[in-house]
């Protein structure tokens, strides 16, 4: 049976278990510290956070509190940041890189993300704002101080603003949820070869209640989270829910022992938009 442990292979040949803890709007420092360092007693082995949640440094030090405990080796740990929207570009992009690293203090990280696109709806340089920041995360990438780079909010087209360049992507995080499986971006992704996360992977709880998703959850005898995360994991998206309850964060990763079927698959795919954010990278 999978665990928390598992890893599965990004393009690079790289591993990242497959699945993560959210650390979003955790931006208390205590409150950071001590949900990660939950989060990784129960056993997650892969933390999300990025400059944008202003919590890269709480963060980091659970983790490596975490380490000198001697209760994991920092190669066990999955650890991803990436670079805010405002910091699009070749230089500016390296710049957010440093601060990062300063904040973190850790000698690598294993994943590095683009935030947000750069869009025709806001940029008319658009395409090459993607070019220069990718071209800045293949530098870093090259340096040896990221494991694997990546992007995030990425639909096909921002992509294709990328994808001949000389590293492609091994990373697409995309908000994923019940109503909003953004299927064409999905697909595109497993073509190329790029994994999908799933941000908001429980509609930020709003999917949880939704009536068809209750039902299921009867039915397996688990929770809707559970039903919810095990979709998304079915669907080959690695879902990165977070919460600062621990007895969330315990239910959150125990949805490894069941399997949804092909039709309850289909039903879940087939609900209307319901608990999304209605964000996209095409707005200003
Ligand atoms: N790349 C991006 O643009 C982007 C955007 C948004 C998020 N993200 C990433 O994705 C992560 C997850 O997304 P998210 O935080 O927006 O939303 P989410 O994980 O879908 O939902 C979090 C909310 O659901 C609640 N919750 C969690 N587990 C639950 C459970 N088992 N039962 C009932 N309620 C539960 C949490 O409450 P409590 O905490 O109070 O328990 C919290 O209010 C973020 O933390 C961040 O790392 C990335």
């Amino acid at each position: 049976m999978d665990t928390l442990a598992t890893r599965i292979k990004l393009n690079n040949g790289t591993s990242i278990p497959i699945l993560g803890y959210g650390t979003y709007k955790i931006k208390d420092a205590a409150d950071a510290y001590s949900s990660v360092k939950k989060a990784l007693d129960l056993g997650y082995r892969h933390i999300d956070t990025a400059a944008f949640y202003e919590n890269e440094k709480y963060v980091s030090n659970a983790i490596k509190d975490f380490i000198a405990e001697g209760k994991a080796t920092r190669e066990d740990i999955f650890v991803t940041s990436k670079v805010w929207k405002t910091e699009l570009g070749y230089d500016k992009t390296l710049a957010a890189f440093e601060k990062t690293m300063d904040e973190m203090q850790l000698d690598y990280l294993d994943l590095y993300l683009v935030h947000w696109p750069s869009s025709y709806a806001f940029d008319d340089d658009w395409k090459n704002t993607n070019r220069n920041t990718w071209k800045a995360m293949m530098e870093i990438y090259k340096s040896g101080q990221v494991k694997a780079i990546g992007v995030s909010n990425f639909l096909p087209h921002h992509l294709e603003t990328i994808i001949d360049m000389d590293v492609i992507p091994a990373v697409d995080q995309i908000e994923v949820n019940p109503g909003f499986l953004q299927k064409e971006t999905v697909d595109y992704c497993h073509e190329k070869g790029i994994l999908v996360e799933a941000w908001s992977p429980l509609g930020r709880g709003k999917s949880l209640e939704h009536p068809l998703l209750q039902e299921l959850a009867s039915k397996y005898g688990k929770s809707v989270a559970q039903i919810i995360l095990r979709w998304e994991i079915q669907h080959d998206i690695l879902p990165l829910p977070k919460s600062v309850t621990p007895s969330r964060i315990v239910e959150n990763s125990e949805v490894f022992d069941f399997e949804l079927s092909s039709d309850d698959m289909t039903a879940i795919d087939e609900i209307p938009p319901y608990g999304n954010s209605g964000h996209g990278p095409d707005e200003a």
